[in-house]
C-alpha cells in the first residue's frame, strides 16, 4: 500500500470528500487538501467540519492538512510557504474542483473550470520540476462532447464537433482540451469522465443533493408534471462508490498515466425504468406525463411553468442522454482490480430514490 502524499482539490465536494474518507480510511497517506476559506471560517476550519460527521475530525492537523487556497487564484493563492510544503511532499495531485452547477454562469464557469484547470496545470509543472510530483489527475466528465447532439465518445479522443447544452459542458471541455494539450506535450496525467455522479450503489448514499437531484424534486414536488423525453430513451448515472472505487485503483496504476477513462453505466436505466420506479415504488408522488420532445409546446403552459422549463433545459440532455461512451480503457484496466461496472436497474433506482426520500429531500 502506498504511503506517498497526496495533494487535493475539491475535497469538500461530494466525489472529493468520498474519495478522501476512502484515502483515510484504507491507506496512510498523508493529505493535503486545497480548501477556500468562507467568511470567517479557515480551510482547517472547513475540513473539521466537513470530517467531524465521521469521526475523522480528529485527523486535521495530521493526516489531514488543510491549506487555504482558491483554484481561480494564481499558483492556487498559495502562501510561499504551503507552496514549498507541496514541494516537499506531495507525490500525486488530483485535481477535482469545480463549478459542477448545470445552470452556472458562463463567467462563473470558465473562471472555475477553465481558469482552475489552467492553474492547476501551471501548479503541476512546477511541482513535477522543482519538488517530488509524479502524476496529475483530472476530473472531466463524461458530457466534454455536450450533450445536445447523437455522438459516440471514444476515450482516447476529445469531440473537434461538440453540441454544449450548457456553460458547464463547454468550459469543461475546453479545461480537458487544455489538459490533453498538456499531456501531449508530455505532462503526466489520467483523465477521469466520470457520467452523472448518484448514490451509494448498496445503500443510496450521497452527501450533496447535486447536479441531477434537484431535477429530480421538481417532479417529485409536483412543481412540473411534463416531461419532454421517451420512455426508452436513456439517462447515464453512476454509484458514487463505483467512481471512488474506480478512481482507486486506476490510480494506483503506473500505466494508466496517458489514459483517459469513461467512469460510465454500460447498461443505462431508461426514463420508462424510472417512471415505473416511481409508480410502483413511490405512488403518492405526483404522476409525471411524458411527452414526445418534437411535439412539446412551451407556449401551451402557465407562464411559471414555461419558465421553469426554460430554466431545466440545461438538464434535459442528461435525462435523455444522446451519447453513447467507449469503455476499452476503463474495462481492459480495471480487469482483475475487483471494480465492477455497475448495475443500474430498477433496484438501483428505487435505491437512490428511497434514499433521498428518507433524507426528506425528496416527498413521496
Ligand atoms: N457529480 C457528478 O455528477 C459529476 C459527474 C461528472 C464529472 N464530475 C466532476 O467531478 C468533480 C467533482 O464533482 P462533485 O460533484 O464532487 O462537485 P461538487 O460537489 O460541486 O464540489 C465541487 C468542489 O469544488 C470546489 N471548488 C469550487 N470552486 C473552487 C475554487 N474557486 N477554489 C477551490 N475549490 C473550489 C468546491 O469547494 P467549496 O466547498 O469551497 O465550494 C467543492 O469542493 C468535478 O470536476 C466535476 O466536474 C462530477
Amino acid at each position: 500500500m502506498s504511503d506517498r502524499p497526496l495533494f487535493v482539490t475539491g475535497a469538500t465536494g461530494a466525489l472529493g470528500r468520498r474519495l478522501v474518507q476512502e484515502w483515510l480510511e484504507t491507506t496512510d497517506r498523508t493529505l493535503y487538501l486545497l480548501i477556500r476559506h468562507k467568511g470567517l471560517h479557515s480551510a482547517a476550519d472547513r475540513a473539521r467540519k466537513l470530517f467531524a460527521p465521521l469521526g475523522l475530525d480528529g485527523m486535521v492537523g495530521g493526516r489531514i492538512r488543510a491549506i487555504d487556497g482558491d483554484v481561480t487564484k494564481p499558483g492556487f493563492g498559495l502562501s510561499a510557504g504551503d507552496r514549498d510544503l507541496l514541494r516537499a511532499e506531495a507525490s500525486e495531485f488530483f485535481h477535482i474542483a469545480a463549478l459542477t452547477e448545470l445552470n452556472g454562469r458562463k463567467e462563473e464557469s470558465e473562471r472555475i473550470n477553465i481558469g482552475g484547470t489552467t492553474e492547476a496545470l501551471r501548479l503541476a509543472r512546477d511541482l513535477l520540476e522543482r519538488g517530488r510530483l509524479e502524476r496529475l489527475f483530472h476530473f472531466s466528465t463524461a458530457y466534454v462532447p455536450g450533450s445536445l447532439r447523437t455522438y459516440h465518445a471514444r476515450e482516447d479522443e476529445l469531440n473537434p464537433d461538440p453540441a454544449f447544452a450548457n456553460h458547464y459542458e463547454s468550459s469543461k471541455h475546453e479545461a480537458e482540451r487544455r489538459v490533453r494539450g498538456a499531456m501531449a506535450e508530455g505532462l503526466p496525467v489520467t483523465i477521469f469522465r466520470p457520467s452523472i455522479v448518484v448514490g451509494d450503489s448498496r445503500s443510496g448514499e450521497v452527501t450533496e443533493f447535486n447536479v441531477v437531484y434537484p431535477f429530480f424534486k421538481l417532479y417529485a414536488h409536483g412543481i412540473l408534471d411534463v416531461l419532454p423525453a421517451r420512455a426508452d430513451e436513456t439517462f447515464n448515472v453512476v454509484p458514487i462508490d463505483f467512481v471512488t472505487q474506480a478512481v482507486r485503483a486506476l490510480s494506483s496504476r503506473a500505466d494508466t498515466v496517458g489514459k483517459t477513462y469513461h467512469l460510465v453505466a454500460e447498461r443505462p436505466p431508461t426514463i420508462g425504468t424510472l417512471l415505473k420506479v416511481k409508480d410502483t415504488e413511490f405512488p403518492r408522488m405526483p404522476p409525471i406525463k411524458l411527452v414526445d420532445p418534437d411535439e412539446f409546446d412551451q407556449t401551451r403552459h402557465s407562464f411559471l411553468v414555461s419558465r421553469i422549463q426554460r430554466y431545466i433545459e440545461p438538464y434535459l440532455g442528461y435525462l435523455r442522454c444522446k451519447l453513447t461512451f467507449d469503455t476499452t480503457n476503463t474495462r481492459s484496466d480495471l480487469d482483475g482490480m475487483g471494480v465492477e461496472f455497475p448495475e443500474t436497474d430498477y433496484e438501483f433506482l428505487t435505491r437512490i430514490l428511497q434514499y433521498a426520500v428518507d433524507k426528506k429531500y425528496l416527498i413521496a
